[in-house]
């Protein structure tokens, strides 16, 4: 059975098996929810320049108590910050506005591929990691050919490659990728957000079989697949239940018929990363 245990990165650092996501949480009661988050437990916290609200997870990591050392945080460079200067520069605002020294994972959040300045980007958090300002660096929404040309480019593989990943969209060869150039999945709107498919058949029979919520047996799917899955709730209550996903398992069976569910249009909002700009 898949414990609670830290997984092992590529870099020798590790990461919680399951983190949380803090978009939109914003505000006061952006705070609230983010320290609630900590206070039941998440030891992994995903941020982003883009969402406006490492100011807030930095609040609520001071109001926590929680030491330091114990807590993995997680941010992201947009894509106007590509630029090897604008990134250092990026980096430098994430890690004031958290008011932290160190940020623990540093990742690029979305290649933008027209404007091709990703691999620059790239050499930035090396770089960033070099000088000990960021202790493990990688991606999201990275496709196979963007990995391998920052891995030849620079001679540093991502630890990790932040994926959209839910049942309507397990990502089955993108896993596969990363898993065989030593790279670390995480998934995004790990339940599947808008459309989460918590009445599909099999999500709603394995709920019943072991005796807990669909969004848990979504975040087991996820954890059975070997991804660390950040999902986002402003209720403490949905929080709890969503830590709480290590007192089961899901047979193979059962595991395979939820990522049957698997469309070929699953994407949430059509983030193919070939295509699709964020700066
Ligand atoms: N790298 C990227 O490009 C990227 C893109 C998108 C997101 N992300 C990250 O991924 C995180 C999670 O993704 P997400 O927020 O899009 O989707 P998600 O975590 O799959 O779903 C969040 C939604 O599900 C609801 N929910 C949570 N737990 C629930 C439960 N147990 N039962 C019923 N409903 C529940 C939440 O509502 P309540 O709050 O009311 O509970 C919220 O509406 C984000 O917060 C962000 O950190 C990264």
């Amino acid at each position: 059975m898949t414990d609670a245990l830290p997984l092992a990165l590529n870099d020798g650092s590790t990461l919680p098996p399951i983190g949380f996501g803090t978009y939109p949480l914003t505000g006061e009661e952006g705070t609230a929810a983010i320290l609630s988050a900590i206070e039941v437990g998440y030891r992994l916290l995903d941020t982003a320049v883009n969402y406006g609200n490492e100011a807030e997870v930095g609040e609520a990591i001071r109001r926590s108590g929680v030491p330091r050392e114990e807590l993995t945080v997680c941010t992201k460079l947009p894509g106007r910050h590509h630029g090897f200067d604008d990134a250092v520069r990026s980096s430098l605002g994430s890690l004031e506005r958290l008011g932290i020294d160190q940020i623990d994972l540093h990742l690029i959040h979305w290649p933008n591929p027209r404007h091709d300045r990703y691999a620059e980007a790239w050499r930035a958090l090396v770089h960033l990691q070099e000088e000990g300002l960021v202790r493990s660096i990688g991606v999201s929404n990275f496709t196979a050919s963007q990995l391998h040309r920052i891995i030849e480019e620079t001679g540093v593989t991502p630890a990790v490659n932040q994926l959209e990943l839910h049942p309507y969209f397990p990502q089955a060869e993108m896993r596969a990728v990363n898993r065989s150039l030593g790279i670390q999945t995480e998934s995004w709107s790990p339940l599947g957000k808008r459309q989460a498919p918590f009445s599909e058949p099999p999500v709603a029979a394995a709920a019943e079989a072991h005796g807990v919520t669909p969004a848990q047996v979504i975040l087991r799917w996820q954890l059975q697949l070997g991804a660390v899955p950040i999902p986002k709730s402003a209720a403490p209550e949905r929080q709890r239940l969503n830590l709480d996903v290590f007192g089961f398992a899901l047979s193979e069976a059962e595991v395979e018929a939820i990522s049957a569910l698997a469309r070929a249009d699953g994407r949430l909002f059509g983030g193919d990363p070939d295509t699709h700009e964020e700066m």
